[in-house]
Order: structure tokens, then C-alpha cells, then sequence
């Protein structure tokens, strides 16, 4: 909000500004004013600090802790073919030993020893799939190799929907002429039998993503009401310790053609002033955590960086808001227990991904958190190669290697919440009505429901602006 609409703002409560105050009094100092029990119909620069000083509204005394477990920090670089080379296998080793754990394939073999296998013999391989087709039966054929070579694997028709190129995947079965009859097709996927992340205090993570600031669309108005209701202290808010903005934190520009008449705000370091006049409402003893998205001014290429410096300055120096890549990993809240670990991926993949598999094309856009399970069970954030942009670093960083206690993903606009062998998977939806581009392609957005995780219970509550 420009200063003039802050000031009529101000005004229409009954409360002047001094001009001295005037170019630097935000929107974060309103809500303030609007919570404190003083009677106040003018601002000057001593009511404003003694304002800003008396936190009551909404300092709660709760204790936070966030450690960062994965963040891409890395630069741009050329890339060349030894770094997708690097790349794929580090991909392929990772997800390889997660299946390797699977009793089934405990008995896994290479590839390349399969020539000394008899004919209708068992057994189990591990590989990376090249490719596939249909054959007249409805079966697939299925390509897969690994460092030691390459074979074909006959999959039947329901399975072989299910397999994408460039996933790591293994097979139970029996060996024939230059092929492997498949009876089982098995996913990295995670334990039941693990360690859970836990806290011993009531304390909620709010979720939100797709804020879009700058677009026509945005509801940025819902996003300010979600602050102040934090700010309000107000039942649950009163016990927020947490909050996470999944990406497309603005609408950039540039980012599909004629997308110059969906913007209300046409420079993108504007968009992100609207952006940090919304942190600025969120009480400082709450964490807050920014990723980018594909609407973002960083690359598109995923891993994403964090945020930059010259975007959101002030809030870079703030010590409570935390600039993360995308994908993103932290633990949270961490005090006598092990803490809430939080996986954070915006989702640029799944268009791709659910495009490729019959099932989720057909259901995934209606519930996004279908295909957040099929990431889950291939234990990676984009398992088709394709499906996003990718810049091939020295490790994946989309392997899902650490299980998450919380897995959010927005992306989609869809909202919905989920579970799935203990982890709270949660389509954080958005806070931008349906764009034309949208329209155009039939997806139905579910704007302004914001979940929140009672770290404690796990219960998850739908907050409505
Ligand atoms: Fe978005």
C-alpha cells in the first residue's frame, strides 16, 4: 500500500499523521494503533515510538526454534554435460540404496549380471527407466539400466501407467530371453517404522502460498486480514509460532504472454514492497519462512536460490524471516523434543508429472495431494526429467532424502490436506482469484483457506479470510 492509501486509511478510523511520520509509517504500525487500547486520533514521531515500543498485541511470550537442514545457496554456473552426467547419478545411488532397504529387493542384482541368470529364474533389479511403450497385449515394455547395463522389463498394463522415464524403480520377477517378466514393481517410498517428529507444546505452523502480490487477482486484502488475525492474538492465533509462504510470493512479469493486463502493479520491485508491507503486519516473534516459485525473480531453474537481497532489503535484515531455496527443508520447534520437520517444494513439476499418468490426470488437479503421495512413494520432488526446469547441481536436490513430518506444496492454487503413513501433506492453495490463463485451462483455484499444523497433536485447522 502506497503512503497516501496508508494515510486516507488512517483517516477514515478518525486518526491523523504528521507529515514527519508520514514517509515512513507502514501498514504493520496500523494494526498496531488499531489493537491498542489507548484512545489515539493523531500520529507524530513520539506516539509512534511509544507505539512501536509496546508490543503487547502481540508479543505471547512463545518460544521458537527453526534449524535449516537443506537450502540451495549455490550460483549460477554454465552447465555442461559431466554435470548431468553427475547429476543422474547421484540420483540414481541415493534412490537405489532407499530401495536396497526394501526387504523385497534385499537381494537385488546388477544389471549386467543378469546374462548369467537361467531361463524363468528369479530375480530382483534395481535400475533407472529410459523409456517405455505399450505392446498389443496392453502390456508396457519397460527400459532400464543401471551403471552396469541395460534390459527390458515386460510390466503389466495397470503398473506400467504408473512408471515415468528417469525414475529410480525396482522389479521382482522372472528372467527370459533378453528380458524380465515383472511380477512386482516396487517404489523407494518410506517406513512406517521410523522416527517421528514431535513437540510437547501446543504451538501451530500456518501454511500459505501463491500470495501473487502485484496481480489484478490477488486477494491481497485476505493475505492482510490472515496478518492481522495473527496479529490479534485472537484464539488459535495466539499460538502461532510458525509461518510459511511456499512460493509466487509476487506475480513477476514476463512470465506468459500478455500477462502485462493481468498486473496492477507493473514493476516487480513494487510487488515485492506490497509483499513486505504484508511481513510487516506478522508479529516479530513469529518465524516466517519465504521460498520462491516459478513467479519469482529468480531463476527458473529448480533448485530455486532464496530471495535475493535486492528484493526485500529490510526484511533480509530481519531475524525472523528466513529467505530459503526451493526445494527447502527445517526443523522447527525443536526444544526438549525432536522437532517438526517441514518439507517445502512449490510444485513447478506437477503439471508434468500428472500430465505423463493417466490416474492423476484425471484426479490430481481436484485433490493436488494425490500426486504429493506419488512424490513421496518415488521419494523425489520431480521424478520425470522434463517436468521442471532443471539445473543440474552437484547433488539432486528434489531426492526426497530426509522423511518430513510436514510435506507442503502449492503450486496448484488447489487447496487440500492430507496424510499419508504419518506425514501431514498439506496444497497450501492461494490467495489469487481465478486468472484468465486459468480459466482458459479449466482449473478452479480455492482461494484464502490457510491450513495450520498443531505441531503437537498434528490436528490440522482450516483458517477461512
Ligand atoms: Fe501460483
Amino acid at each position: 500500500m502506497d503512503g497516501n492509501s496508508l494515510i486516507k486509511k488512517f483517516l477514515k478510523k478518525g486518526i491523523t499523521v504528521s507529515p514527519d511520520v508520514a514517509d515512513y509509517i507502514s501498514e504493520r504500525d496500523f494494526y498496531r494503533i488499531m489493537e491498542s487500547e489507548k484512545n489515539i486520533d493523531h500520529i507524530d514521531e513520539e506516539s509512534l515510538s511509544e507505539i512501536r515500543k509496546n508490543k503487547k498485541c502481540y508479543e505471547n511470550g512463545l518460544e521458537t526454534d527453526i534449524v535449516i537442514e537443506k537450502c540451495f545457496t549455490g550460483k549460477e554456473e554454465g552447465k555442461d554435460v559431466d554435470e548431468f552426467v553427475q547429476y543422474f547419478n547421484d540420483r540414481f545411488f541415493r534412490l537405489k540404496e532407499f530401495l536396497m532397504n526394501r526387504v523385497e529387493l534385499s537381494d537385488a542384482i546388477s544389471i549386467g549380471r543378469l546374462k548369467g541368470y537361467n531361463d524363468r529364474e528369479d530375480v530382483s533389479i534395481i535400475g533407472m527407466v529410459s523409456r517405455k511403450y505399450k505392446v498389443n497385449s496392453g502390456r508396457w515394455i519397460v527400459y532400464v539400466e543401471d551403471d552396469t547395463g541395460m534390459t527390458k522389463v515386460l510390466v503389466d498394463e495397470d503398473e506400467g501407467e504408473w512408471i515415468v522415464s528417469d525414475e529410480v524403480v525396482g522389479f521382482k520377477g522372472v528372467v527370459g530371453d533378453d528380458i524380465v517378466f515383472a511380477s512386482e514393481v516396487i517404489r523407494p517410498d518410506v517406513p512406517l517404522s521410523r522416527e517421528y517428529g514431535e513437540t510437547d507444546e501446543e504451538v501451530y505452523a500456518a501454511f500459505l502460498s501463491d500470495l501473487h502480490f502485484g496481480s489484478k487477482d490477488a486477494f491481497g486484502n485476505k493475505a492482510l486480514k490472515f496478518a492481522e488475525w495473527v496479529c490479534s492474538g485472537k484464539g488459535v492465533a495466539n499460538k502461532i509460532g510458525y509461518i510459511f509462504l511456499n512460493g509466487d510470493i509476487v506475480e513477476g512479469i514476463g512470465n506468459y504472454p500478455g500477462q502485462e493486463n493481468d498486473l496492477d502493479v507493473h514493476d516487480v520491485y513494487s510487488q515485492y514492497d506490497e509483499f513486505r508491507e504484508f511481513v510487516d503486519v506478522i508479529p516479530e516473534h513469529i518465524q516466517v519462512v519465504v521460498t520462491p516459485g516459478n513467479h519469482d525473480v529468480v531463476r527458473m531453474a529448480e533448485p530455486q536460490p532464496p530471495l535475493p537481497r535486492k528484493v526485500c532489503s529490510e526484511l533480509h535484515d530481519r531475524e525472523n524471516v528466513h529467505f530459503l531455496s526451493n526445494p527447502a527443508t527445517v526443523t522447527i520447534h525443536g526444544f526438549s523434543s525432536g522437532g517438526i520437520r517441514v518439507l517445502l517444494y512449490h510444485g513447478y513439476s506437477f503439471d508434468g508429472h500428472v500430465d505423463s499418468i493417466p490416474d492423476l490426470r484425471e484426479n490430481a488437479y481436484e485433490d493436488p495431494c494425490r500426486c504429493m503421495v506419488d512424490y513421496i512413494k518415488r521419494r523425489h520432488l520431480a521424478p520425470m526429467y522434463g517436468s521442471n526446469l532443471l539445473s543440474p547441481e552437484d547433488r539432486d536436490y528434489l531426492v526426497i532424502d530426509m522423511v518430513p513430518d510436514i510435506f507442503v506444496m502449492g503450486h496448484t492454487h488447489g487447496f487440500s490436506i492430507s496424510n499419508y503413513k504419518g506425514i501431514n501433506l498439506i496444497s497450501s492453495g492461494t490467495m489469487q482469484s481465478q486468472t484468465s490463463f486459468q480459466k482458459r485451462m479449466g482449473h478452479k483455484p480455492d482461494p484464502g483457506k490457510i491450513a495450520m499444523v498443531n505441531l503437537m497433536t498434528r490436528d490440522v485447522k482450516v483458517k477461512e479470510v
